[in-house]
């Protein structure tokens, strides 16, 4: 018997027009778009607790909140409140705005103002810094000012098992780390204790988070909240080199990333796709124990998305393609430089050159303001 493909929901997001299946939510519908043309990836809700891998994720943070500008075509008001975008499904006509709405930016920064009231600022000395959701989402969406007053919540750190440190202080509460322990183990050994403001993650009664995906709830975390006890302090990410690679394991695909200083393997993480999720969970003996790089079998460097600071200085310029309107901009404005001029190694000279070039950059500025 022929099979029936299902009808299709036609959606608008941002007045980009997609098909997609019921079922599929706002957010899947976004990241549809964006797949098929990368130029549109800012219009991607941010998100800090769903995690596609982790199906009960979602619904925690409020990052990803947009409007419903047009319900469906059959029931065409707006929705009167910002909704999820990663839990609600669309439905056929839906009309959604995102960056095209103010009231959901503005939201938006109270979103970020409200998960740095405990965060604290620690990003130069966090190991998660560069590769850090929240960093990304305060630097793109939060405004530069605090209104918080009070005092943070502060707490202990913690060694949660022998691969594992808990900072409560920067946890934001998104679950992931729940849900990926109910994932890949049998047996869950910590979860969020208390309620509202004593809200924690814990081991149950001080346990030890010690079985053999344990270190896969480090990968998840979207803050520095979980570190890799064996990489803390060692290196700044930008300055690691990522390299993919694979080995023949028998509890796990065995795909990873090596994270170089040099010839060192200092950290072994799961590779992760566009969205900074987790293709396949790794096991603690890949993780952990096979930091050399015999143990591995190198397919080359890591394509890296291009916004991460983490490229930063790592592409060679045969291979990165300059955009046209660069090329252009550059082909029109092109000048020779006048190399003419006498070359001045007297300091006094070129003191005296300086304070006049700044004067005279100054003077322009001002006049630029008054314009
Ligand atoms: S420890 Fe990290 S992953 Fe777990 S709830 Fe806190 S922020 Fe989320
Ligand atoms: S990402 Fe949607 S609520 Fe957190």
């Amino acid at each position: 018997m022929e099979e029936t493909k299902p009808q299709l929901f036609k959606i608008t997001f941002d007045g980009i027009e997609v098909e997609v299946e019921p079922g599929t939510t706002i957010m899947q519908a976004a990241r549809k778009i964006a797949e098929a043309d990368q130029s549109q990836t800012s219009i991607v809700p941010p998100a800090m607790c769903y995690y596609k891998p982790l199906p009960a994720s979602g619904g925690k943070c409020r990052a990803c909140l947009v409007k419903v500008a047009q319900g469906s075509a059959k029931d065409t008001r707006p929705m009167p409140k910002l909704v999820p975008s990663c839990i609600t499904q669309v439905q056929d006509g839906m009309v959604v705005e995102n960056t095209t709405n103010e009231a959901v930016l503005e939201a938006r920064k109270g979103i970020v103002e409200f998960l740095l009231i405990n965060h604290p600022l620690d990003c130069p000395v966090c190991d998660q810094a560069g590769e850090c959701n929240l960093q990304d989402f305060a630097f793109e969406h939060g405004s530069a000012h605090t209104r918080y007053e009070e005092e943070r919540r502060t707490f202990e750190k913690k060694d949660i098992g022998p691969y594992v440190q808990l900072h409560m202080t920067r946890c934001i509460l998104c679950y992931r780390c729940v849900y990926t322990a109910d994932q890949v183990t049998n047996k869950r050994e910590h979860g969020v204790m208390n309620r509202g403001d004593a809200s924690e993650i814990s081991t149950y009664i001080e346990k030890s988070i010690d079985n053999d995906f344990s270190g896969n709830i480090i990968d998840v975390c979207p803050v520095g909240a979980l570190t890799d006890k064996t990489y803390r302090f060692k290196n700044r990410v930008w300055f690691s080199k990522p390299e993919d690679a694979h080995c023949d394991c028998d509890k796990c695909s065995g795909k990873v990333i090596l994270w170089y200083r040099g010839d060192e393997v200092i950290r072994v993480t799961a590779r992760k796709n566009t969205w900074g999720e987790v293709n396949e969970f790794i096991c603690n003996t890949c993780r952990f124990e096979r930091k050399k790089t015999s143990d591995w079998v190198l397919e080359g460097p890591t394509k890296v998305k291009r916004s991460s600071v983490i490229s930063a200085n790592k592409y060679r310029s045969d291979l990165v393609k300059k955009p046209d309107f660069a090329l252009k901009l550059a082909a029109t404005q092109f000048k020779n430089i006048d190399d003419t001029r006498e070359y001045v190694t007297d300091k006094d000279t070129i003191r005296h050159q300086s304070i006049e070039n700044n004067d005279k950059a100054n003077h322009r500025s001002l006049l630029n303001q008054n314009n």
